[in-house]
């Protein structure tokens, strides 16, 4: 380990919003990548030498060749909730910290997962197109017929704070409200968000809306398969702002194309920025590039955040929102 001399020094691999870089250069010694594109991997390595913080996010993948080529780093800041880009264990075990960017982002991903659920349901993509490709000629009766939201029941998977967001929006929609999730909710918050917590196969069997807010873990990879999603009614809508893995995308193709279920509205996918090609042209999914948390506010409150964490953790203090707390 090289002896740190002056402000702590970090690299940010990604562009990010500027008063939060500008908090990070009040204190340390700041490399700042100005692309919004993911840093080539030698370059990251490269820039990263002698640095003892990282401010990072999904893209990158910080695994055991990044910390052994590195062993002056301490801090792994993710502006990110979920880690999956990051070997945590591998971390642990040298001592680095890792943090992440929790609650800042949980209505604004909770809000942007509810506008997949509505524009699904209700055709909104295919609407636009009709309008713009100057299909509008007359009103039609049958036009566009979509599936309603209020009244129905919404099944959440993983409830979490963003599957209890979900669950809270939901019941202005006066739906019923499903949840499965390893750790029951205590009672108050299952009285509070009229939600009722279930096996997955009976959530599958019962929901109109499926959305998923699990963590990508070596568990939830494909939980929904051929399998899980013939379970499905085949009214129903699979919505997914979680992980992409989460979801076998092939299968999800035929269950679309083979009307298993009614539609999905998806804002991650399998190997992004890579989408199934089987996607693409079906009119019964929404696609969006993994937004649900951008909103100015919100993206300015995750990087600032992810800047708090790292210098925390650099002046010897205890970060917001550390990942592995053993390490502190
Ligand atoms: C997250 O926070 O995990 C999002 O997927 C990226 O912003």
């Amino acid at each position: 380990m090289t002896a740190q001399a002056g402000p702590p020094a970090i690299l940010v691999s990604r562009l990010l919003p500027e008063p939060a870089v500008a908090l990070a250069r009040s204190r340390a010694r700041v490399d700042a990548y100005d692309k919004d594109a993911a840093m080539p991997r030698a370059e990251l390595l490269a820039r990263l030498k002698g640095k003892q913080g990282l401010i990072c996010v999904i893209s990158e993948v910080i695994d055991e060749a990044l910390l052994t080529a590195n062993p002056d780093l301490r801090v792994v800041s993710n502006v990110a909730v979920g880690f999956n880009n990051v070997d945590v264990a591998a971390c642990t075990q040298r001592g680095v910290v890792v943090t992440n960017t929790p609650d800042v982002l949980t209505d604004t991903t909770a809000d942007f997962a509810w506008t997949l659920l509505m524009a699904t349901a209700r055709r909104l993509v295919e609407a636009d197109h009709y309008v713009r490709e100057n299909r509008f000629q007359q009103w039609e009766y049958m036009l566009l017929l979509g599936g309603d939201i209020h009244g129905k029941t919404l099944g959440v998977v993983g409830f979490g704070r963003i599957g209890r967001a979900m669950a809270r929006r939901a019941r202005g929609f006066g739906m019923r409200v499903l949840y499965q999730d390893a750790v029951a909710a205590d009672a108050a918050t299952e009285r509070d968000l009229g939600a009722t917590r279930t096996d997955l196969a009976t959530l599958l069997r019962e929901s109109d809306f499926v959305t998923l807010h699990t963590p990508f873990l070596p568990e939830t990879r494909h939980l929904l398969n051929a399998e899980t999603l013939r379970s499905m009614k085949k009214t129903a809508y699979l919505i997914n702002a979680a992980r992409g893995p989460v979801v076998d995308e092939a299968a999800l193709v035929r269950a679309l194309k083979e009307g298993w279920i009614a539609g999905a509205g998806l804002d991650v996918f399998e190997e992004e920025p890579r989408v199934h090609p089987g996607l693409i042209g079906l009119p019964n999914v929404v696609l969006a590039p993994h937004i649900a948390s951008a909103s100015l506010e919100t993206r300015l409150k995750m990087a600032t955040l992810a800047v708090e964490n790292c210098l925390a953790v650099l002046e010897g203090k205890t970060p917001p929102t550390p990942v592995n707390p053993e390490v502190l």
